[in-house]
């Protein structure tokens, strides 16, 4: 189920500035094979957030073919370069991303990983300015223990999918994956280290400062 009404989604993605002509193409990708890509409008706030922060270091977890790699990467890019992990348990999709992202111009500022996201970030080496959630949901809480000991102070944590669908409204679904965002978001709200909101764009994108 898509929370937002069809218009105000498409309302959206459709003020996003024209973007070059491999993103567009990433996008009906992930449309004709079902490929859950964080899409347009949050794509360009998670640039916006980069350029806005100065951010040189991000780290995302669960990357797929490079699409949210390529905002991040873009704004790394513009606040005067520096790194953005890309990690993804899958070779293939690790492949396709460098490829993508050579296409884009940005692979400079890209380093690729293959594994499990959380053992990479707990392995890399910090702190980073911001740190990208959207590996698969069951695993959120694990992965914050690990990005609390990761981002700097002053720090942005993003987080995808924090609406999940509106299954976290329904008090039967006690799915690993629902009861994971909930304790993921209660975990964050709890803390008086994070000042956080969940903006409702696309399927809902926690943004979180580490005070
Ligand atoms: C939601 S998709 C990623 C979409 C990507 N962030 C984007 O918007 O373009 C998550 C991807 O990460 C992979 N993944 C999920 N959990 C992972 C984990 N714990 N470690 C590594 N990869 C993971 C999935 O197989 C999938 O390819």
């Amino acid at each position: 189920m898509n929370l937002l009404a069809p218009r105000v989604a498409a309302y959206l993605d459709g003020l996003v500035p024209p973007r070059p002509a491999r993103l567009a193409e990433l996008e009906a990708e992930a449309r004709r094979t079902d490929f859950p890509i964080i899409g347009p409008a949050t794509g360009h706030l998670c640039y916006l957030l980069t350029r806005l922060t100065g951010a040189r270091r991000v780290f995302e977890l669960g990357s797929g073919f490079g699409y949210s790699t390529a905002w991040f990467a873009r704004a790394v890019k513009e606040n005067g370069g520096g790194s953005v992990h890309h990690v993804v348990w899958d070779e293939d999709l690790s492949h396709a991303a460098r490829e993508n992202l050579s296409a884009l111009g940005l692979a400079d500022v890209v380093e690729f990983h293959i594994g499990e996201a959380v053992d990479t970030l707990t392995r890399a080496v910090g702190p980073f300015d911001i740190i990208f959630n959207d590996i698969d949901k069951q695993d959120y809480p694990k992965a914050l223990d690990v990005i609390a000991t990761k981002l700097k102070a002053g720090g942005l944590l993003l987080a995808d999918n924090m609406l999940w669908s509106g299954r976290i409204f329904n008090a039967r679904d006690r799915s690993r994956a629902t009861r994971a965002i909930r304790e993921f978001t209660r975990r964050v709200q709890a803390d008086s280290r994070w000042i956080s909101a969940v903006i409702p764009i696309r399927d809902g994108l926690l943004v979180a400062y580490r005070a």
